[in-house]
């Protein structure tokens, strides 16, 4: 993905968010220059990737494939000093748009839609080997527990929520003619570099060609935090 389009979606989500009324953290806004004047007493944003999250699954078409993310709140997986079990996550999804079929290692979590449009949820069960799994799955809806077939396509309407524990693939979009949905996340730490397992290869963080300065930074960039930096001089 080019940076400059990387920019514009960061733009286009926050102007979305203020309208939902969704407030993000202060340093959901920091520039680049700000972080310059950022120091270690805010390593945890760095270390558990809290932040911008931006990614086209490597289909060169964010439009139709591909999700926008903001970490609030992560713990580690590997860094004992990180004790919060828990992770928070805004994700906005256009009418549409694709996030490509996945299960999760280790992460349990709620999608739960904060508002806007509806949010369509294909599943499945897997076997051990990572393919679809033909038999009913088990999952729960704001309280309710309830058995579907595997493939089942689910509407999620805005407030409703479903849990999905590790190994049930899920894949989602926005349902067209509904509006941009705004979605939430609660589930246990996540880690998107390690934890994902797409039904079909795809890659998880993108590439970036730094056409021009970054306006915020995502948490692809935090490694290179200081290559970006020297670019300002
Ligand atoms: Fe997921």
């Amino acid at each position: 993905m080019k940076r400059s389009e990387v920019n514009q979606i960061i733009e286009r989500a926050i102007v979305f968010l203020r309208e939902m009324r969704f407030l993000l953290p202060p340093f959901a806004y920091w520039t680049l220059e700000d972080w310059r004047t950022k120091g270690p007493e805010y390593d945890e944003i760095k270390d558990n990737m809290l932040g911008w999250d931006v990614t086209d699954f490597g289909s060169g078409d964010f439009r139709n494939v591909g999700l926008l993310l903001f970490t609030l709140r992560n713990g580690n997986f590997n860094d004992p000093k990180y004790i919060k079990p828990y992770c928070e996550r805004i994700l906005i999804v256009e009418e549409g748009q694709v996030l490509p079929s996945h299960t999760h290692y280790r992460k349990m979590e709620d999608i739960i839609n904060r508002g806007g449009g509806n949010l369509m949820m294909e599943l499945y069960g897997s076997n051990e080997d990572g393919t679809y799994s033909d038999k009913p799955l088990t999952i729960t809806m704001d309280g309710r527990r309830l058995t579907i077939e595997p493939g089942t396509v689910l509407r999620l309407t805005p407030g409703e929520s479903i849990t999905l524990v590790p190994g049930q693939y899920h894949k989602f979009w926005g349902e067209p003619g509904t509006g941009t949905v705004l979605l939430g996340e609660v589930s246990t730490v996540g880690d998107d570099r390690v934890d994902n397992r797409f039904y079909q290869a795809t890659g998880r963080i993108p590439e970036i060609i730094e056409d021009e300065k970054p306006k915020y930074l995502l948490f692809r960039d935090y490694p290179i935090l200081d290559r970006l930096l020297s670019s300002l001089d």
